[in-house]
């Protein structure tokens, strides 16, 4: 069998290479326009940071997993296609800011329609709205030679940080068909794909509208419980409860559960949102406002918890941070990935840049060129900097803030680093991981969410 993948992103690298390793006897090719991102996968320098994924790449790579820009090439080889192009919100013209762009779902659905010399089974792995199942069957139909394609919807649920660890062992893999022989015997094949080493009752099959709806719920019921901690996290500031505390409690409630409960300057990533407003839309547009409204929320909560974050940092700041150094630590949207989409540090660096504060930042994996396009695009600013590392980085500093939950800034010497600070001193963390008491004993002034 021969498999090959459109997109060699986070999604794309990952999930072929975990197949490549689990099913030796499958030729995997993974394919993609970008011909800088080919060459990284095929370097020793991954485009992306993922714990395990080095070793999971050197096992397979040149074995049965091959990376390459010849999309055509490998359609035509393939038994099975799998799609995982982005789908970003569109930017333009109806839906614009909600809605997905799915352009480059609909060139892929051409490329395919235009160079496919068989049958083949399209997979989609991308996540997009519904029905969008129908929208490439149209366009695969009218291939004008008769060949016949059968469409599949298998969302992807990895989460970055953990996708070796999701892949081996995933919660459950979802495929969805359509309900005829043909869907049938298509969802048969892609199911003995992942059959070699995730349990059968683990496997989950429905039909293709309720395969791709459940993506965009998933996205939207674990971004809504980071949004409802968060908005705890405001009353607990306001009233004097901790929000720790308050998390701890209410997820040992076995009904509620304990993961997905900790607050913090807000959920980034290219997802959550991106999913939430697509879902958003879809209520819009089969006439659901309500519906719809509900589900902003969790949007508007969490760009709300950012601003407040920056508004904490300038007010503590004696309300203003002109010419004050402030060091920033991390700047991935969450730890162990170098994906800065839609980060919170974005945001909290924009608004800080912008009060005129000096920012130096550090992060353990994204290199200084993402963060320097990610906060200035193509302009420049003596008001940035980039450090190597967060002792550096805090040297003269008024405050620090940290912004992603590495696991290296909890073992900092903040000794030495309140020593390098200007006095006073103030850290405050977005991510509620550092022991905030024990740096006021220090003499930091501290702040954490919901503190
Ligand atoms: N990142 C995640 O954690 C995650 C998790 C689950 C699902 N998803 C979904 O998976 C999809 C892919 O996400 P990603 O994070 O891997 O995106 P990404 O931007 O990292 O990768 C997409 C790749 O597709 C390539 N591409 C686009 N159009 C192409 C074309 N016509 N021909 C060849 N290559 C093309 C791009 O060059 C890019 O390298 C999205 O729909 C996303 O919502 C992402």
């Amino acid at each position: 069998m021969k498999i090959c993948c459109i997109g060699a992103g986070y999604v794309g690298g990952p999930t072929m290479a975990m197949i490549a390793l689990k099913a030796p006897d499958i030729e995997v090719r993974v394919v993609d326009m970008s011909a800088a991102r080919i060459a990284a996968w095929g370097s020793d320098k991954l485009p992306i940071y993922e714990p395990g994924l080095d070793e999971v790449v050197r096992k397979t790579r040149g074995r049965n997993l091959h990376f390459s820009t010849d999309v055509k090439g490998a359609i035509q080889e393939a038994d099975i296609v799998f799609v995982a192009v982005n789908t970003p919100t569109k930017t333009y013209g109806v839906g614009a800011g909600r809605a997905a762009d799915l352009r480059f779902i609909e060139s892929v659905a051409r490329t395919i329609a235009e160079c496919a010399n068989g049958p083949k089974i399209i997979v989609e792995k991308s996540t997009i709205p519904v029905k969008t199942a129908e929208t490439i069957k149209d366009i695969l139909a009218a291939n004008g030679r008769g060949i016949k394609f059968q469409v599949l919807s298998n969302p992807e649920f990895l989460a970055e940080g953990t996708a070796v660890a999701d892949l081996l062992s995933p919660d459950r893999v979802l495929i969805g068909g359509e309900r005829t022989a043909e869907g049938a015997a298509a969802v048969k094949v892609l199911s003995g794909v992942y059959a070699r080493w995730v349990p059968k009752e683990r496997i989950i099959t429905t039909n293709l509208w309720s395969s791709e709806l459940s993506k965009l719920v998933a996205n939207a019921f674990l971004a809504q419980r980071i949004s409802s901690i968060n908005s705890i996290s405001a009353l607990c500031e306001a009233t004097g409860a901790d929000v720790d505390e308050v998390a701890n409690a209410i997820g040992m409630d076995s009904r509620i559960g304990p993961k997905f409960l900790k607050a913090s300057v807000g959920f980034g990533g290219s997802c959550f949102q991106k999913d939430i407003l697509n879902l958003v839309y879809l209520c819009e547009h089969f006439g659901l406002p309500e519906v719809a409204a509900f589900w902003e929320g969790v949007v508007k909560m969490n760009d709300w918890q950012k601003h407040r974050f920056t508004v904490k940092i300038l007010a503590a700041l004696y309300n203003s941070v002109a010419d004050k150094s402030i060091a920033v630590l991390g700047f991935a949207f969450k730890k162990d990935t170098n994906d800065t989409r839609e980060s919170p540090a974005i945001t909290v660096c924009r608004n800080l840049i912008a009060e005129q504060a000096r920012v130096t930042v550090y992060d353990p994996k994204v290199p200084a060129e993402e963060i320097r396009r990610d906060l200035l695009g193509e302009a420049e600013s003596p008001l940035l900097t980039i450090a190597g590392n967060a002792y550096d980085a805090a040297k003269g500093a008024h405050a620090l803030v940290v912004l992603t939950e590495w696991d290296e800034f909890k073992a900092l010497d903040f000794g030495r680093i309140y020593e390098a600070m200007s006095k006073p001193a103030f850290i405050f963390d977005g991510r509620n991981i550092l022991d905030l008491d024990k740096l006021r004993k220090i003499g930091f002034r501290a702040t954490g969410i919901g503190k």
